[in-house]
């Protein structure tokens, strides 16, 4: 569906209010351009949580991105809530369970670019299969010298992926093109890609002990939280490269640290991470508004960061050009959506989470 402006309310007083929260400039910019003139829009750069709530407490749609913590304590505070919209395919950061309960909507954006973070989960395993970050460090400092540098091919090794969704499947087309074998695990299995694409399910376990690189394309939920935890680093292949691209709370830091610690894990390219929102404001750690057990994170996060054998970036596997502007444009038609009591891509809101 495109933007269609006859699906607006024109008549501005009774247009509701929607607020965009974690804009950035250049964004601001392309939703100004894009959205219809009859929205009672507004745009700021905090997040939910660190906003004066007062200065929305007006509005009936906000949209976040994903370091928005919309938990109740912020939800109840926005009486006039009735819809969300992430821009985001994951939505742990909003608490489903409040807005079931006060019928709000939840809309996120399914399918921008599985490529995109596919791409991007590539980029981090030929970071880690061909020594690309220490290459660079020794000739900026114009060592020519290629000890040390070896690295291994992808071509005949076994790729593991956990979460055959949308990306996890473009993930095993990339993989295919680099001639790796791959493994799956999944709970809900697509026996029709899997013959498509040329991929075999084994269980959690066998993926675990038979992979060289396993890659993350699971949603965090209550499930998976700390997926790879210390007893599945036990069962790994020693030397295996770790991918997560998907959500940090997935694996377990201080069991990584430990696996790295125990050569298990040869590299790990790491584009999220536990509790990074702590990382990025980390100044804010000393108001006292975080507690110890978020102040451990973020000293494991610098101790994973300055690992040589680990590659981190901060959450930029969803973030090319192309895919950027995908978001924003199907989040303002989930506005619009919802604006027209079709909402679309809402979102599973459970009962209770
Ligand atoms: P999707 O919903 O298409 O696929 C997720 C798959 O995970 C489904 O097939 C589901 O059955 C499976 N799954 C659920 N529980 C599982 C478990 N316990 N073990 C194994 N598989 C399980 O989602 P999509 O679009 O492929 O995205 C995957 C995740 O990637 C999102 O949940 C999000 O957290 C993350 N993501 C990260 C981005 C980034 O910038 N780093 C950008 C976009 C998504």
């Amino acid at each position: 569906m495109t933007l269609n402006q006859q699906q607006f309310m024109t008549d501005v007083s009774a247009a509701p209010v929607i607020v965009f929260l974690e804009v950035e400039a250049w964004e601001e910019a392309i939703l100004k351009r894009l959205c219809p003139p009859a929205w009672r829009a507004r745009y700021y750069a905090e997040e939910a949580d660190r906003i004066d709530l007062d200065k929305i407490g007006d509005a009936q749609i906000i949209s976040v991105f994903i370091y928005s913590d919309l938990d109740a304590s912020v939800l109840s505070q926005l009486p006039s809530l009735r819809m969300i919209a992430t821009r985001s395919t994951g939505y742990d950061h909003i608490d489903t369970a409040f807005c079931h309960k006060h019928n709000i909507v939840v809309s996120n954006v399914p399918s921008y670019g599985a490529n995109t973070v596919a791409e991007h989960t590539f980029a981090l395993l030929l970071s880690l299969s061909r020594n690309i970050y220490q290459a660079r460090e020794r000739t900026l400092r114009n060592d020519f010298s290629f000890h040390g540098l070896q690295g291994f091919d992808l071509m005949g090794k076994v790729l593991g992926v956990i979460g055959t969704g949308q990306i996890g499947q473009h993930v095993i087309r990339i993989a295919k093109g680099f001639e790796m074998r791959v493994l799956a695990y999944d709970p809900h299995q697509d026996v029709a890609a899997s013959q498509r694409l040329g991929f075999e399910y084994v269980g959690f376990d066998a993926l675990l002990t038979r992979s060289d690189v396993i890659s993350l394309h699971c949603p965090l939920t209550a499930e998976t939280q700390h997926l790879i935890g210390t007893q599945a680093f036990k069962k790994m292949k020693k030397g295996v490269c770790l991918i997560n691209t998907a959500r940090g709370g997935l694996i377990d830091t201080e069991a990584l640290l430990w696996a790295l610690d125990e050569e298990i894990v040869a590299g790990a390219g790491l584009d999220v991470l536990e509790e990074e929102e702590a990382v990025r404001e980390e100044r804010e750690l000393l108001s006292g508004r975080f507690d110890g057990h978020k102040l451990q994170a973020v000293l494991r996060n610098h101790v994973l960061a300055k690992h040589e054998q680990v590659i981190i970036t901060p959450h930029i596997a969803f973030n090319s050009r192309e895919a950027v502007e995908r978001i924003l444009q199907t989040t303002l038609e989930n506005i619009s959506a919802y604006l027209a009591e079709a909402p679309t891509n809402v979102v599973d809101v459970c009962e209770d989470s």
